[in-house]
């Protein structure tokens, strides 16, 4: 299903993303949710695009997703944040209207998860998006971890989330201090960095 979209999409859209098979109004739930796969991305009850906002819009991944800098979640954007603009901005779209009602009556938009690692496993936003490299240069990217989000619909799971994959970017993390250069970074394999 995911490689016809993709062909189609290929003839059909001159998008620069349109490698990742979305076209605009795409946001059927073809998946289903596991730790370990890719591609996950549930019916939202809201259909809302990442590329229309990440990228048509310029709107940075942290305007919304605010509390990765600092916490260990990413954390979802309040439906106030949505409405900064869309009070005044496309109002009489059909999920606009619909987003004005649930916020005159100070109903919270319920996202479905897609990504949930299991409560056993240590993981924090915070250590990796602030991780920086001997020049202050952030060593990891949202991207890193998730994919070219700024070209998908609803965002899909892109990494499957084995231990294995944790695993091989520490161990990765470590290399420029075999070559005789300090690591700023540190990225641990012990057992107890990521297990309590
Ligand atoms: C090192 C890999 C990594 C990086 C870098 C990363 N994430 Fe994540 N992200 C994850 C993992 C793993 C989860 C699942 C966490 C869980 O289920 O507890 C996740 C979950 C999320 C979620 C779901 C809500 C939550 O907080 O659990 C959002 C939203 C998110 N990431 C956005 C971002 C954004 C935006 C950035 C860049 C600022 C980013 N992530 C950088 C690995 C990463
Ligand atoms: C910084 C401003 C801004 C924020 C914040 C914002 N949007 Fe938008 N949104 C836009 C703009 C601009 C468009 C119109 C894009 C177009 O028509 O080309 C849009 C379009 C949309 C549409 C499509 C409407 C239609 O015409 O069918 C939906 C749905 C939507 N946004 C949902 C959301 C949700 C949900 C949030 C919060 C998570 C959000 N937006 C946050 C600016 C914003
Ligand atoms: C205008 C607000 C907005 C912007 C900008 C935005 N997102 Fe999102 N993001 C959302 C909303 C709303 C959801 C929940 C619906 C969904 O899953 O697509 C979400 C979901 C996600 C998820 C999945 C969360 C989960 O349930 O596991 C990830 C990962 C994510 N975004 C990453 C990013 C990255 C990376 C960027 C920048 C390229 C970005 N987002 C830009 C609003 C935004
Ligand atoms: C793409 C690379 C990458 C991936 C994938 C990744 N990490 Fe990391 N991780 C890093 C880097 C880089 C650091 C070091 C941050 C620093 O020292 O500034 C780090 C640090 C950490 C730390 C903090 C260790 C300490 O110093 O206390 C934990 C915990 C952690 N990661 C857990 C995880 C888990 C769990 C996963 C998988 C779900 C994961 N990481 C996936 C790159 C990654
Ligand atoms: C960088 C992070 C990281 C490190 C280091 C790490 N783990 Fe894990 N581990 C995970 C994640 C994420 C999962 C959940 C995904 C999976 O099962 O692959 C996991 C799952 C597991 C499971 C499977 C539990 C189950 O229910 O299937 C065991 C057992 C485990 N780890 C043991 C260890 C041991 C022993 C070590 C040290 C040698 C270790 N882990 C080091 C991230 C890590």
């Amino acid at each position: 299903m995911f490689l016809r979209i993709l062909v189609l999409s290929c003839f059909l859209s001159s998008s620069a993303y349109s490698w990742w098979g979305y076209t605009p109004g795409d946001s059927v739930d073809n998946s289903t949710q596991s730790l370990f796969g890719t591609g996950y991305h549930p019916k939202q009850p809201i259909d809302f695009n990442h590329r229309m906002h990440a990228t048509d819009r310029k709107i940075p991944c942290e305007y919304c997703h605010s509390a990765a800098r600092r916490s260990k979640t990413a954390g979802l954007p309040p439906l106030n944040t949505c409405m900064g603009c869309h009070k005044i901005v496309n109002t009489s779209a059909e999920p606009i209207k619909k987003m004005k009602e649930m916020f005159d009556n100070n109903e919270p938009i319920k996202w479905v998860k897609v990504h949930d690692l299991p409560d056993f496993v240590r993981f924090s936003h915070r250590v990796h998006v602030l991780a920086k490299d001997k020049d202050g240069k952030a060593v990891l990217e949202c991207q890193s971890c998730h994919g070219q989000v700024q070209g998908m619909f609803t965002a899909e799971q892109w990494a499957p989330l084995q231990m294995g994959w944790c695993v091989d970017c520490h161990n990765n993390v470590k290399e420029p201090a075999k070559e005789g250069k300090p690591a700023l970074t540190t990225a641990p394999v012990t057992c107890n960095t990521c297990h309590f």
